[in-house]
């Protein structure tokens, strides 16, 4: 059986770490259109840089919580096909242990120049200062897709979700496209479709189970682990 997976920022939520929409949330505390989009950095590095400077210093405090560990087990032990697609830009997947990944935003803990398109590990701060290790240029960003920019690696999502048996969506509001319409694309492919969330997203699926990421995902992940012949 393959399996798709896409986490938000509700997975990493109970690693303290903020998410968009919910009360409190980011974009409750500064306008995205500053620092999330291509015209919010032309307009105010400065500004762009120092955000994404102190959310990267958060997700380095920040610790994989049991719904990343439950995942990167599923990662570890099913023997069928599985691809965890997060919207995430920290590296919790990761540092839990999950390798069959893809970042469809990009990673805060990587910079990309934006003369030569060269990326690589952002060191620890960027700025606007910052020279490109390969063509020299001052011209570092974080390597995040900001709102207008393409997300990466659509193409290997939508062959995974042609192939799916079973869509998975975790702590993801689906208010954001392309990612909010992998479930219909799944579903039309065939899959079965589940969402585990703090609370309905609203958006249909064949399952929904509400409560927090570190509950729900582990007893799911054991659930089917254990079904596995
Ligand atoms: N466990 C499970 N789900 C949770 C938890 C939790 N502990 N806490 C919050 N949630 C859920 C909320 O109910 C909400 O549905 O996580 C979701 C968070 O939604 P958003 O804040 O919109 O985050 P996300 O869906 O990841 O945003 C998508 O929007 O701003 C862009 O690029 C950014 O990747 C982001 C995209």
């Amino acid at each position: 059986m393959n399996i798709v997976i896409l986490t938000g920022a509700g997975i990493s939520a109970e690693s303290g770490l903020g998410t968009f929409r919910d009360a409190g949330g980011l974009w409750t505390r500064y306008p995205l259109e500053d620092v999330a989009t291509p015209e919010g950095f032309a307009r105010n590095p400065v500004l762009v840089h120092d955000f994404y400077n102190e959310r990267r210093r958060l997700c380095r405090e920040a610790r994989p919580n049991a719904a990343h560990e439950a995942l990167a087990r599923l990662d570890a032990e099913w023997r069928g096909g599985l691809l965890l697609v997060t919207q995430n830009v920290d590296d919790l997947h990761e540092r839990a242990g999950s390798r069959r990944l893809l970042h469809m935003h990009g990673e805060l803990l990587k910079r990309l120049c934006a003369a030569c398109g060269a990326r690589g590990e952002a060191p620890g701060d960027l700025s606007t200062a910052s020279e490109c290790p390969d063509c020299g240029a001052p011209a570092l960003r974080p390597d995040v897709v900001w709102f207008g920019e393409i997300p990466y690696h659509m193409e290997e999502i939508a062959a995974a979700l042609a192939d799916a048996d079973l869509f998975v969506s975790i702590g993801t509001s689906g208010e954001v496209y392309p990612a909010a319409g992998f479930a219909r694309e799944a579903g039309f492919a065939g899959a079965r479709t589940l969402e585990l969330n703090l609370e309905a997203s609203g958006a249909r699926f064949d399952e929904a189970r509400e409560g927090p990421a570190t509950i729900l995902v582990p007893a799911w992940v054991e659930e089917l682990l254990s079904a596995q012949s």
